[in-house]
């Protein structure tokens, strides 16, 4: 969808997903004496069943709860086990708000597993002169600054640059600990929530000088 198409969605269906959310949180979500998983941004063809997938586009995409990831999470406090996103996080303008958000929501001992556009890796292939690692979504480049720009800012729709020490300040900001950055695809510090079908969903074509920063964290027991 063009930027200007989606600004417009969301300054139209914005004050629905805020009430949508507000009401689910006051009514309908789960009160966490079950396990609670939830995905954020499941998009077009992310979602997980058993989990609860909160995502804006409930149009091309599937999910279960229609919010806007802007505003606080439609979850009560202390009740979800486990957050995932992938993809997500660099659209949204306030990651200190949604870190402290996610912290509030879930249990102790509960987990996220947060995965973008890896920074870190970007600028080393910048400095490395290796234009072939970039790819050529959403738009096709020739130069290497071309192709950089296109990774990190993908024609605006990133609003951030996510490193390991970023992600690993707004994690112990929030209160996390055992921050851990992992291979997309195959590696997490809790097997028993991101499973391999959870696992499944972060394709990485360089596993060596992965594409996703993926970085998990827990809240203390
Ligand atoms: C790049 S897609 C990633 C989809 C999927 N997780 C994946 O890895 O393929 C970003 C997703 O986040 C959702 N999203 C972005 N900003 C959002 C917001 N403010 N509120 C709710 N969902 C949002 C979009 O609707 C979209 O489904």
């Amino acid at each position: 969808m063009a930027q200007r198409h989606k600004q417009m969605f969301y300054i139209f269906a914005g004050p629905l997903m805020r009430a949508n959310g507000a009401f689910y949180r006051a009514v309908l979500a789960p009160r966490g004496d079950e396990v609670v998983r939830v995905q954020l941004g499941p998009g077009q063809k992310n979602y997980l069943p058993g989990w609860i997938n909160v995502d804006a586009n409930t149009f091309t995409g599937k999910c279960d709860v229609w919010a806007d990831l802007r505003n606080p999470l439609p979850f009560r406090d202390g009740t979800v086990d486990a957050f995932y996103s992938h993809h997500v996080i660099e659209h949204l303008p306030d990651l200190r708000a949604h870190f402290d958000d996610m912290f509030r929501c879930l249990k102790p001992g509960g987990v996220f597993r947060v995965g973008g556009p890896n920074g870190d890796m970007a600028m080393r292939k910048f400095v490395e002169g290796d234009a072939a690692w970039f790819i050529d979504f959403p738009d096709r480049r020739d130069s290497l600054g071309g192709r950089f720009e296109n990774f990190i800012f993908c024609r605006r729709e990133h609003l951030t640059i996510l490193t390991y020490s970023w992600l690993e300040e707004l994690a112990t900001t929030a209160g996390f600990i055992d921050v851990r950055a992992c291979r997309p695809g195959g590696e997490t510090s809790y097997p028993s929530q991101f499973t391999p079908e959870v696992l499944a969903k972060e394709p990485e074509p360089t596993p060596d000088c992965p594409h996703t920063l993926i970085v998990e964290a827990r809240k203390p027991a």
